[in-house]
């Protein structure tokens, strides 16, 4: 037995050297954890139960029969965050740099299948050079087996994915299908085709970084949603963000304790300016409605004039959207509107009620706009608010105006609850607009054209910009007193909690994509 053992023991510490010592120090020398560092810090302390150690390769090609390492550079297994099951895969980029095998793929595909039949989510760290190249056209249909298991899996189980070094090529495929993106600064970079190909085919010049770095996805592709300082940042984001989620779509997000600073209800009632058309912080209100520090916003530097992210009221977690008028007045655009949809989209798969908070002025003018398709973007956004059967409440803090109101979770397509303040402004479109419209002739005929319009803009703000025409329809359920906004969020998710209905039977719908 002791021979027996120490061969096993042998087999267990060449898995865990990886490539070797030299590449673990050439990893940690670029800042970066190894694999099964990044999954001890992941995970709770000794939770980690690893599958296929002793798993190899089966090429022998350009003289791969002699370089077995056991674990084929992908470290899979399950473990707890919190006390929750989860499964996770994390590429080791000291294995030929963390190539993707046939082997590695299996591995990779095993687990999710078991994520899938077990109902818990699953977590990649990818840390890699692609496809193993040594192997052709087998690593190519291991990617695609991944794909097809992150397609079945979406909607079913929450999937996330963290970018801690290269990932290129069609390997990019896999976290684009998943719900949420992490890339870590300077380490971490994703495109389609690298700097070398796109000189050769365009003849740009581009670094790693600019062309697919942790900012220029963050900020002008939306690709990730979420940067990281290093690694353990990025590892202890994911964990915080998995307290935001339920198991599966057939769970429901556990209660945690929480905090509430009362300070913040007098707070609210001094947000919204005096002059409607001055900007204000909607991240301010959120703060101040929500359980204390417990807003975490997901795609923070992508499309900010709409903010979306996770929260908690009473314990509860719950999706947050809102129009930000400290960024373009707030407007819809095409890149806010499918920043907004995914986000809802994910909110309703997971059972996680929608609290939407608007002041919108609009959707924005322009070529730069139709030419981009504002049109169909921005009925993304209104598909996927009218198919959520999550929960839904709205609160107006202050504009309101013209299609955007339409489809800012308005009563008309499905919400279940419209909260106003006594701020809000719910019109075709703002006073002075209005104005210049209708009473063209008569403000172009008159002696003193600017003290007319002065005084049909007033005319107009006085009939139109306030919330009780809407409360009147039966458009607005309530006007509230700010202060008393988040007890009556809390009541009213709480009379929501049993929703359930159905919808007429289809397949699926045709979001316009
Ligand atoms: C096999 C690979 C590899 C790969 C790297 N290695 N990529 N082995 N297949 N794809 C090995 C290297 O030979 C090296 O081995 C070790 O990993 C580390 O690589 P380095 O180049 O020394 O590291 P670094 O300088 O950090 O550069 C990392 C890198 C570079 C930028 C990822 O290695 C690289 O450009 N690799 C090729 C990327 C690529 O073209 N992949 C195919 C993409 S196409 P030693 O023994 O020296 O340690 C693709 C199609 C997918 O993926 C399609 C899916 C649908």
């Amino acid at each position: 037995m002791r021979k027996q053992m120490d061969q096993l023991e042998d087999k267990i510490a060449q898995a865990h050297l990886g490539g070797g010592q030299t590449r673990i120090d050439r990893q940690h020398a670029k800042g970066k954890l190894t694999a099964r560092e990044r999954i001890d810090i992941l995970l709770d302390d000794g939770s980690f139960e690893e599958m296929g150690m002793l798993v190899v390769h089966r090429s022998s090609d350009f003289g791969m029969e002699d370089q077995k390492i056991p674990g084929d550079g992908v470290v899979t297994g399950y473990g707890r965050i919190d006390q929750r099951l989860v499964y996770v895969y994390a590429q080791d980029f000291t294995v030929f740099g963390g190539s993707l095998s046939e082997t590695h793929a299996e591995k990779i595909c095993k687990i999710m299948d078991l994520a899938i039949a077990n109902g818990a989510p699953i977590i990649g760290l990818n840390d890699s050079g692609g496809a193993r190249i040594q192997e052709g056209i087998s690593s190519l249909g291991g990617y695609a087996d991944i794909f097809y298991r992150n397609t079945l899996a979406s909607g079913v189980i929450p999937q996330i994915s963290a970018i801690m070094g290269p990932c290129a090529g069609g390997a990019v495929y896999s976290p684009a299908i998943t719900d949420f993106i992490y890339m870590v600064e300077r380490s971490a970079y994703m495109f389609v085709t690298g700097p070398n190909v796109v000189k050769t085919v365009t003849n740009e010049d581009v670094s790693s970084e600019d062309l697919g770095g942790a900012q220029t996805h963050a900020v002008k592709s939306g690709v990730t949603h979420f940067t990281a300082a290093n690694d353990l940042d990025c590892l202890m984001q994911i964990r915080k963000l998995l307290s935001y989620l339920p198991q599966s779509n057939k769970e429901q997000v556990a209660h945690i304790d929480y905090t509430y600073d009362d300070e913040s209800r007098e707070a609210l009632r001094t947000i919204i300016p005096d002059a409607s058309s001055k900007p204000y912080d909607m991240k301010e209100v959120v703060h101040h409605i929500v359980d204390l520090d417990s807003f975490y916003e997901v795609h923070k530097d992508y499309a900010d004039n709409i903010l979306v992210g996770f929260g908690r009221l009473a314990g509860r977690s719950i999706g947050i959207v809102g129009n930000q008028p400290a960024s373009l007045a707030g407007v819809l655009d095409v890149n806010s509107s499918k920043k907004a949809a995914r986000f809802v989209r994910f909110c309703d798969c997971f059972n996680i009620p929608l609290l939407v908070l608007v002041d919108v002025p609009g959707f924005l003018p322009g070529t730069d706009q139709e030419w981009n398709a504002i049109i169909t973007n921005g009925a993304k956004l209104l598909y996927a608010f009218s198919e959520a059967t999550v929960p839904r409440v709205t609160l107006i803090t202050r504009k309101a105006y013209g299609g955007a109101y339409d489809v800012m979770n308005s009563k008309h397509i499905g919400a279940d609850m419209n909260f106003a303040w006594p701020t809000a402004e719910i019109a075709v479109m703002g006073a002075k607009g209005a104005s210049e419209i209708i009473f063209r002739k008569e403000i172009k005929a008159a002696d003193d054209p600017e003290s007319v319009l002065k005084q049909k803009e007033s005319e107009y703000a006085e009939k139109f910009a306030h919330p009780y025409r809407a409360a009147e329809r039966g458009f607005v359920d309530e006007v509230i007193d700010p202060a008393d906004t988040r007890i009556k969020l809390i009541k009213c998710f709480g009379m929501l909690s049993g929703k359930k209905i159905a919808g007429p039977s289809r397949k699926h719908g045709n979001i316009p994509l």
